[in-house]
């Protein structure tokens, strides 16, 4: 049984002592001092610093040692078995980490001269034409910071699109599955859309009849997952596609799950003239705690001139920023996006080329059905929607039978499995499950790994009938036990910041 660490370790502010110092480095000769305190007598007197900022003064070991215990209380992918659907917690290359990490990388500034920085805007350049090649898209602009961010620089230009062809008063909707993600309908209402939403029928899919009559003259445009968020690819796609199109709206594919279908067919042959791609998801780079991440959105060829400037672009000799856009939406983050981010992605694409993309969406599947077969058997697990057909790359479970025989929810479920040394996966997302269990194990794991989360699977399904409470209560091998849901994400209980931290203390946020 797994045992995680407790250390009842302080705030790095709470250590240290005043004076103390992580390094020691030789006296700056005094010609250096003199050229620092010329050039810091030339700026504005207005923006000195009146006080020094509060920062905690430890000892090189002090500050390894507090991030260490911290480390030991937490739990990543490079730990154990990740299998949260949706969210597609994939095992990160140490390469390219590597490779995002060299100085001669991460020492540019993005406002240097275009002449400094041929190799970065060659890298981006590249990367957006690859991106552009696996989405069957024309052209791809990197800038957005997040899936959802790329879905709301979407919406804008589904609206640009409509303006420009005069009846943006009359493409006010934006349909939506009841089976989407959260941020699909939000990313749509902030772009000023009313959001109308689809039923699935029970293969898990979009009902066409439902889409038929939801769809009508004010319909702007469709966002749709596929493969969907129960797994299931939409098999009715092109029927999808040309039922919206007739009515003048645009499709928009959210590309979250797009690892599933990687080298085997593509959103723009599908007729999608918008898609996001979830670079944090698809190729491996380090998804946590909300980011970093990127959404890229690749457009055809008829919406390339919305997309958002500065463009990189390139005229055979150098690289260069292209703001001469006159339809474009703006900018919708700054510089060239989360460069960091799109560095892995690169690295990844480079190293893995068409065939290992390809082996790569092959093994996600293959794994997603393994585990698929070996937990479908488990008491109390059902597995609702599209009966017998294949899942893609994530599968969902209801765990509504063993909640009503035996009073464990798929939280419990889940949270019993940190005992076990597993990360929990996604609950009680899609909505139209009841008790969600959504599982996607990823290629990242080899069989012997899932063999295991499916034998720890069945044994929390045993104890759920023979000894409930024990789940109930679960977990508790972890640094800490079961957290108050509420007060955990509660602004009035969080503080998220030393200074709110001690103003928490001080009875400052006292209602
Ligand atoms: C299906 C789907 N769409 C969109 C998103 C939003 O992506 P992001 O978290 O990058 O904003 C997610 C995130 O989990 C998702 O699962």
């Amino acid at each position: 049984m797994f045992k995680q660490a407790y250390w009842n370790e302080p705030v790095i502010f709470q250590l240290g002592r005043k004076g103390r110092k992580g390094y020691i480095v030789p006296e700056v000769e005094e010609e250096i001092r003199q050229t620092v305190g010329n050039a810091l007598a030339d700026l504005p007197k207005e923006m000195l610093r009146q006080t020094l900022p509060e920062l905690p003064e430890l000892s090189e070991v002090e500050v390894v040692r507090h991030y260490m215990r911290l480390s030991q209380m937490n739990y990543g992918v490079d730990l154990g078995f990740y299998p949260l659907g949706s969210c597609t917690m994939k095992y990160n290359p140490k390469l390219n980490e590597f490779l995002a990490n060299l100085s001669s990388l991460t020492a540019l500034h993005p406002n240097q001269d275009e002449s400094t920085v041929q190799g970065i805007l060659e890298i981006l350049y590249t990367l957006a034409k690859w991106l552009a090649e696996i989405t069957g898209t024309h052209e791809v602009c990197l800038q957005p910071a997040a899936g959802a961010q790329g879905e709301f620089l979407g919406a804008l230009i589904m609206r640009s699109h409509h303006k420009l062809n005069g009846n943006i008063q009359e493409k006010t909707e934006l349909i939506v599955p009841d089976s989407a993600h959260g941020t699909n309908p939000a990313s749509g209402t902030m772009a000023g859309f009313k959001i109308v939403v689809v039923p699935s029928n029970q293969e898990g899919c979009v009902d066409l009849e439902a889409l038929k009559s939801a769809v009508s003259e004010h319909t702007a445009g469709l966002m749709l997952t596929n493969p969907n968020t129960l797994g299931v690819f939409e098999k009715d796609i092109e029927e999808i596609a040309s039922v919206v199109h007739e009515a003048g709206g645009l499709l928009y594919y959210d590309g979250a799950n797009l690892n599933a279908i990687l080298g085997k067919v593509r959103p723009g042959d599908m007729g999608f003239d918008i898609v996001h791609i979830n670079i944090h998801k698809t190729f491996g780079t380090p998804h946590g705690g909300g980011g970093p991440g990127a959404g890229p959105v690749g457009v055809s060829k008829e919406l390339e001139k919305y997309l958002p400037v500065p463009r990189i672009a390139f005229d055979g000799k150098r690289y260069f920023l292209d703001y001469d856009k006159p339809r474009s939406i703006g900018k919708i983050r700054g510089f060239y996006g989360n460069v960091a981010v799109l560095l892995r992605a690169y690295a990844y694409i480079l190293s893995l080329g068409a065939e290992g993309l390809e082996e790569a969406a092959e093994v996600s599947v293959l794994n997603a059905n393994y585990l698929l077969k070996k937990l479908g058997s488990i008491r109390g697990f059902e597995l609702p929607f599209a009966e017998g057909r294949p899942r893609k790359h994530e599968c969902v479970f209801s765990l509504k039978k063993l909640y009503r025989e035996t009073g464990v929810r798929a939280l419990n479920f889940a949270k019993r499995l940190l005992d076990y040394g597993v990360h929990a996966p996604t609950t009680y997302f899609p909505q139209i499950v009841e008790e969600a269990f959504m599982i996607e194990p990823t290629e990242s794991f080899e069989k012997e790994e899932l063999d295991r989360f499916a034998d720890i699977v069945r044994k929390i399904s045993e104890e759920a009938y023979s000894q409930p409470e024990t789940v109930l209560k679960a977990p508790q091998n972890t640094a800490l036990s079961r957290l108050n849901e509420v007060k955990a994400s509660h602004p009035k209980t969080m503080a998220l910041s030393w200074r709110m931290h001690q103003e928490k203390s001080a009875g400052k946020h006292e209602q």
